[in-house]
């Protein structure tokens, strides 16, 4: 079969992970007899620099008559001065928008050969810890109302937060379907005790979960979930949560697994349709020395194959391979604490490749 790919590399270390990622889907493509059409497009700094915004119409074009994006990751220091409409991270939350990728899941999966890269004790994580994060994409904070006013103590910035009733359903409905493919928990993380959109959060939630009797749902609110995250992980299987709660939470979970270059993610419309990427961001302060993982945004491209193209041996053939990668000893800088044999970003994904 044909697929078209539109990839938006970004910046900093997004081309870097992108290329390796490539590279494994073309290793695929040779195995199981598929042509994968990547179209490059811009999106962030690097669309900024060379057309002066940050999402051109051409980029969303593209993203929205393939038949699924990847995406490595945008932003860095030499746009953070630029006002908020304007900087690269806007590209990416106006691509979630436009394609109503609402649905952001992001696994996090302790390889069971990556047990010593995590920071928690091993009997902590036990064997093979794998929770998943469903965050709400396209709602809340994140697209609230926004703006500055004047107040007694000078100017003032503000941000809105709001939830609708069809918004919050939606999102659970996702959950409540994925707990029950998985170990049947829902765990709903809201600030309830304080916050009305977090009430209408819950009430909904709870209001859902009577179509699915079979799924035992708890609600925990924020600051005791990302507690226990540390303190007991192996109580989460699902964790439904808003955009904001989602991105802090995600990034916590990654490092109960080792590191964020290990977390791939998949944002998604109702349909199968999606946008692929990793959880971590352009990591400037790595880019350009070879230091990045690539194997979030490979894993990711694992999800694209089993969500949206409907391929699932072959994104078993891409999980397999990274953990052979990893059984085999290989380690990446992020795993390894820098030791001095860590592979760069070029060798893992040619290694990966080959294990195809
Ligand atoms: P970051 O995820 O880019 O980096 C955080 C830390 O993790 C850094 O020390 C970095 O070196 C390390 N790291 C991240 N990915 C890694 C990988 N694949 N391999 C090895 N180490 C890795 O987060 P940040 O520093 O807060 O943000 C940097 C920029 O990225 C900002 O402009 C931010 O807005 C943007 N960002 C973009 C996305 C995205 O495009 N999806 C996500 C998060 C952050
Ligand atoms: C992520 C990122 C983005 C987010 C930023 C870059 C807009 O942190 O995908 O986790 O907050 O959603
Ligand atoms: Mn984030």
């Amino acid at each position: 079969m044909n697929y078209t790919i539109a990839v938006i590399p970004g910046d900093g270390i997004g081309p870097e992970v992108m290329e390796e990622t490539k590279k494994v889907l073309e290793a695929v493509g040779r195995k199981f007899g598929h042509q994968f059409a990547f179209q490059t497009v811009l999106a962030g700094g690097a669309a900024i620099d060379a057309f002066g915004e940050c999402l051109p119409q051409n980029t969303i074009d593209v993203a929205k008559s393939a038949d699924a994006v990847l995406l490595g990751a945008v932003g860095g220091p030499k746009w953070d001065a630029l006002p908020g409409e304007q900087r690269p991270e806007k590209a990416l939350l106006r691509l979630r928008k436009e394609l109503g990728l609402y649905a952001n899941i992001r696994p996090a999966k302790v390889f069971s050969d990556l047990a010593d890269a995590s920071p928690l004790r091993p009997e902590i994580i036990g064997k093979g810890l794998d929770i998943v994060i469903v965050r709400e994409l396209t709602g809340g904070i994140y697209f609230g109302k926004r703006g500055h006013v004047e107040t007694e103590f000078g100017e003032a910035a503000y941000d809105v937060e709001q939830y609708s009733v069809g918004e919050i359903r939606r999102i659970s409905r996702t959950a409540f379907e994925m707990a029950r493919k998985r170990r049947g928990i829902v765990s709903s993380v809201d600030k309830a005790n304080v916050l009305e959109s977090s009430r209408l959060w819950r009430k909904t939630v709870n209001e859902v979960a009577e179509d699915y009797p079979d799924v035992t749902l708890n609600h925990f609110y924020v600051d005791n979930a990302s507690m226990q995250l540390i303190r007991d992980p192996r109580q989460f299987d699902v964790i439904l949560t808003s955009n904001l709660f989602g991105d802090i939470l995600s990034d916590e979970a990654s490092q109960i697994t080792g590191s964020i270059g290990m977390l791939p993610s998949a944002s998604l419309t109702d349909g199968n349709f999606g946008m692929y990427e990793p959880v971590h961001g352009s990591a400037p302060d790595i880019a350009g020395t070879g230091k990045a993982n690539p194997l979030a945004t490979i894993l990711s491209a694992a999800m694209m194959l089993r969500y949206t193209l409907n391929l699932p041996e072959e994104a078993d053939a891409i999980e397999n391979a990274v953990d052979r990668f990893l059984a085999a000893g290989f380690r990446t800088a992020d795993l390894s604490g820098g030791a001095p044999d860590a592979l760069s970003t070029k060798e893992t994904g040619d290694r990966v490749a080959a294990m195809i």
